[in-house]
């Protein structure tokens, strides 16, 4: 069970279409194996659908109405739970009216599932949008298996403490057997939340409550590194990635951002240290171009607005005053690119700046590494990503230090081809060592039990 399901419907088309990305990957082939059935929202708002058969797997879809989306979806998951759960980093809104509404469509997602299995038969429920539908299985069907996975970090007890239903949340997620985090941190933070906030006693790992046991582990999620490899390394990405660097006036040194656009992502202050590199380093202008792909997302939350405001305000400023005829510093794509598109872009970049200010994991991260088939490439990582728990030998920064932040990318821009492939072969090892396969068999089996 996730907040969406792994197809969308296409309005053009008049038809479902595939959402392809790595948990769909991973989940697909296990779900076709064992017949199994994906229960989430179909990803239009109003639309009612009854449960159909796509891609082998049974397609359950959850209405969710015009007015849910603005409270459940945009408020309650993106406006409250979202920022607060990254650190607080931006406002978190808190209205009463939003509350009632993640309970009903929590429940109408549970329901489903009770009307769609047997008692006994296991569920996986995925992310923040669904912290209450272990408990809510629970009550309705106590001998069944429930896991839950946090796909987004889980915050200090001190930050969580502020939400008005912190009991309720850590209750809905006690009602699962197992809960799974990305980093040792999330699972720390959770368990510490459980202990304040509801009467679960034991060591972090361990829980008790109400009489049962509740394992909680971290297992970081991973990328499909096979598939990603293996579109790098053929012939037409390759003249792609070449063709590119072409098109942006073959510059010296290529840096590349890719990331929803999303205020936890730090582009802002990427953009600004880039801009610092440029202010005190006048030989490399001219040198380095910098190519920002922002994916639209959650438009209509109010602070995303703010922070597009702020990023195009900040790439107009960079190209106005250091731009030149023949060079633009900050080429910057506010889309969705094809998966051919965006590995293309993978191979032709020197650099990878990923600087997020929180973040669960970052899939960015490991694909970068993953497409970089000729062993070459410097990835400045962000060390509030999940993922620099795992690809520590990225050049790993504090995104906040501006100064630190700059300095990392002028030393990724000149660092030496040997120590770029000592450091990538590492990474690429961690990656290929660990794909999302392995990460979703180890979740199912704890999940399985
Ligand atoms: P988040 O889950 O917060 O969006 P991740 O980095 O974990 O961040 O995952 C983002 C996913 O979106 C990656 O699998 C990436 O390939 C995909 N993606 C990112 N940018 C684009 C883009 N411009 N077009 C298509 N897919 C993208
Ligand atoms: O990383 C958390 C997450 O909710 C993912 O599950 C999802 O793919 C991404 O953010 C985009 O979110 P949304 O479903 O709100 O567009």
């Amino acid at each position: 069970m996730a907040n969406r399901l792994p197809v969308a419907w296409d309005d053009i088309a008049d038809r479902w279409a595939p959402s392809p990305g790595g948990l769909v990957s991973a989940l697909a082939p296990i779900l076709v194996d064992r017949r199994g059935a994906w229960v989430g929202w179909p990803g239009i708002a109003d639309r009612e659908e009854e449960p159909f058969r796509l891609e082998g797997i049974r397609q359950v879809p959850v209405t969710i109405s015009a007015e849910e989306f603005t409270d459940y979806y945009e408020g309650f998951c993106n406006g409250t739970i979202w920022p607060l759960y990254h650190d607080a980093i931006r406002p978190v809104e808190m209205h009463r009216h939003w509350w009632r509404p993640y309970v009903v469509v929590n429940q109408r997602f549970a329901d489903a599932v009770i009307s769609e299995t047997a008692v006994d038969e296991p569920v996986w429920v995925q992310d923040y949008q669904l912290q209450l539908v272990p408990a809510m299985l629970r009550a309705a069907t106590p001998d069944r298996r429930i896991g839950f996975f946090l796909h987004i970090p889980f915050p200090p007890v001190e930050i969580f403490g502020r939400l008005p239903w912190r009991r309720e949340i850590i209750a809905g997620l006690l009602g699962a057997d197992v809960i799974g985090f990305h980093t040792r941190q999330s699972a720390r933070n959770f368990a510490r939340a459980a202990r304040v906030f509801s009467t679960a006693t034991g060591p972090a790992g361990q829980l008790s409550w109400q009489g049962r046991t509740i394992t909680v582990e971290s297992v970081p999620i991973s990328i499909d590194t096979a598939e990603f490899k293996a579109l790098a390394g053929s012939p037409e990405i390759a003249d792609a990635a070449v063709r590119f660097r072409r098109e942006l006036g073959s510059p010296r040194h290529l840096m590349l951002g890719v990331d929803r656009l999303d205020y936890t992502k730090g582009i802002d202050l990427r953009l600004r240290a880039f801009q610092t590199v440029l202010e005190r380093r006048p030989d490399l202008r001219g040198q380095v171009t910098f190519v920002q792909v922002a994916v639209p997302s959650r438009a209509g939350v109010e602070e995303y607005q703010i922070i597009r405001d702020q990023i195009e305000l900040l790439v107009g400023r960079i190209n106005g005053e250091f731009g030149r005829r023949d060079w633009v510093p900050v080429h910057y794509l506010h889309r969705s690119l094809a998966r051919e598109e965006l590995v293309a872009y993978y191979r032709a970049a020197d650099v990878m700046v990923i600087t997020p200010l929180r973040d669960g994991m970052n899939l960015v991260a490991k694909e970068y590494i993953a497409c970089r088939v000729d062993g070459t490439g410097v990835l400045v990582l962000s060390e509030f990503a999940g993922a620099a728990e795992q690809l520590d030998r990225a050049l790993v920064v504090n995104p906040y230090d501006l100064d630190g932040l700059a300095d990392t990318i002028e030393r990724a821009i000149e660092l030496g081809a040997g120590e770029q492939r000592d450091r990538m072969r590492y990474l690429r090892r961690a990656v290929t060592r660990w794909d999302v396969y392995g990460w979703a068999e180890r979740c199912l089996d704890s999940v399985l039990g």
